[in-house]
């Protein structure tokens, strides 16, 4: 399985809520390292440009009032298969569907506020961090 890089986001009701660290256990614990990391309070033009694959969907303007309502954690996974694999830690995007034990199911409540968000494929993960970080804001392990 190969190595692989990933977004991901702790969005503004989890930074709110204190789960920062609570989050953070849960990538480390499940075999991702965090190469990259920081806080940051997006503004309209960030958000909107971040999900603008979403501008024609009724809930647009609504993620971007909720993306820019506080400070979000944003950082870089890395492990094996670490854009799948962080998708399964997180869980399905509604809460309500998601597995017992992941970070939906665990820390969200709405489909409209829920927690994390984190890169889709490799495509999206590249255009992502590219997004966030430039490449020698990168850390990769050196032991
Ligand atoms: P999407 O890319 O479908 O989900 P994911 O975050 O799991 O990749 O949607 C992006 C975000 O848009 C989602 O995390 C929350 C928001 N959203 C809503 O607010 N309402 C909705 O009905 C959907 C589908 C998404």
């Amino acid at each position: 399985m190969a190595v692989e890089r990933t977004l991901s986001i702790i969005k503004p009701d989890a930074v709110a809520g204190n789960l920062i660290g609570k989050i953070y256990s849960r990538f480390e614990d499940q075999g991702l390292r965090i190469v990259a990391a920081k806080m940051m309070h997006l503004s309209r033009e960030q958000a909107g440009a971040f999900y603008a694959v979403h501008r024609e969907r009724p809930f647009y303007n609504e993620l971007v009032d909720f993306m820019t309502s506080g400070p979000v954690m944003v950082q870089v996974l890395e492990g094996e298969d670490a854009i799948n694999r962080n998708r399964v830690i997180m869980g399905a995007t509604n809460p309500g569907e998601a597995a017992p034990g992941t970070i939906r199911a665990d820390f969200a409540e709405t489909v409209d506020e829920n927690a994390v968000h984190g890169s889709d494929g490799p495509e999206t993960a590249k255009t992502e961090i590219e997004f966030f970080f430039k490449s020698d804001e990168l850390c990769p392990r050196t032991r």
